[in-house]
């Protein structure tokens, strides 16, 4: 059920469908499993240990993640799938999981990955702060390693970066611009946006599939341009939402989970609703990140990671046949990629 769930872009997105989409469905190759099994448990022992004797617990799961990410990057995709239950079920998961973040993320309180409240455990968001402060010391201490890994990083500067976007796309021009944000979660970009305040934000509209983050919005945005719109990739792509043209429409913490050709799909549609000169941001984990093991593995988080190529291969995709520039980039960490395309102005291309 996942699957089809998964591949037609209605979400509910679980680690498995990424898996899937990852290896793909070839009889496995599991030479190494049981080297790859001793390797583990001499790593996951070593941070029992380690928490047992009262090391600094960032730097044990900084270790910890380290090890896990050169098992990644070193294992055949069927041999760490098979490395990964393991972890999960290893006794070390009972300390690993008293972080409040690592925790939520491997409950899936909402029924799927990256939930908008998971994200408020990395923006340190005020909803999040009582789980934090009644979490054990431990947890507490490992805390202090998730929230500033490297990933963490990168999505509070992804937040940032699409402000300042939105910011400087209305200050560009001469009226007040129109935003969409798909996969809008909590839409915390939104309150460090200067253009907001400056009423040079025409709308701004919020989509996102899961109802408990659309009513956060609508809530914490009431009486402003913001609207807050119950919706799905799939219920965009079947044209159910008349939500009008564009300046700027972006996707971050979606393209993670969307395979190829619902990637692709989305990105066409979304071009379609700019206006001339608009511009299509999506953002996605790069395979350069440290911290994949951890994630897939205590997190129980997978995400589909693009390079730079892959992003500007999908670009070259969607944008055929339409006039555009496209621009690929990676944040400071090189964690995250970015991709904008921008419709050309009317005369400017050389498709006039
Ligand atoms: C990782 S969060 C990112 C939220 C926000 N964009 C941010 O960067 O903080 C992912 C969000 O995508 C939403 N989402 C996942 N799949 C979706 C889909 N197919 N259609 C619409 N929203 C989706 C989830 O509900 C969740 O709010």
């Amino acid at each position: 059920m996942a699957q089809s769930i998964f591949l037609d872009g209605e979400s509910l997105v679980l680690p498995n469908a990424i898996r899937q989409a990852a290896i793909g469905v070839e009889a496995p190759d599991l030479t190494g499993l049981s080297s790859a099994e001793a390797e583990l448990a001499l790593i996951l022992q070593l941070a029992i240990q380690q928490f047992v004797s009262g090391v600094e617990p960032s730097m044990t799961v900084a270790r910890l993640a380290r090890s896990l990410h050169d098992m990644r990057r070193a294992l055949h995709p069927a041999v760490w799938d098979e490395i990964v239950p393991m972890a999960q079920s290893h006794p070390v998961a009972e300390y690993l999981l008293q972080d409040p973040l690592t925790a939520w993320s491997f409950a899936k309180p909402r029924g799927y990955s990256g939930d908008a409240h998971l994200l408020d455990f990395i923006y340190g968001s005020p909803e999040v702060q009582a789980d934090i402060a009644s979490a054990s010391k431990l947890g507490r201490g490992i805390y202090n390693y998730t929230v500033n890994a490297s990933s963490s990083v990168a999505v509070r500067e992804r937040r940032d970066i699409l402000a300042r976007r939105v910011d400087e796309f209305a200050g560009a021009g001469a009226s007040p611009i129109d935003v969409l944000a798909i996969a809008s979660g909590h839409l915390r970009e939104a309150s460090l946006s200067k253009a907001i305040a400056a009423k040079r934000v025409a709308r701004w509209v919020a989509l996102d599939q899961d109802p408990l983050s659309v009513g956060l919005v609508a809530r914490d945005f009431t009486r402003t341009v913001v609207e807050a719109v119950n919706g799905s990739v799939k219920s965009l792509l079947a044209g159910k939402h008349a939500l009008g043209m564009f300046d700027f429409v972006y996707a971050a913490g979606l393209y993670d989970y969307l395979p190829d050709p619902v990637a692709i799909r989305l990105a066409k549609k979304c071009i379609t609703m700019l206006k001339p000169g608009g511009t299509f941001l999506f953002a996605n984990f790069s395979p350069e990140t440290d911290v994949d093991g951890y994630m897939e593995t205590f997190m129980n988080w997978r995400l589909l990671l693009r390079s730079e190529h892959d992003m500007a291969r999908l670009a070259t995709e969607c944008a055929r046949g339409v006039d555009v520039d496209v621009s690929v980039w990676s944040g400071s960490n090189r964690s995250v990629v970015y991709c904008e395309i921008t419709k050309k102005l009317e005369g400017q291309g050389p498709y006039r």
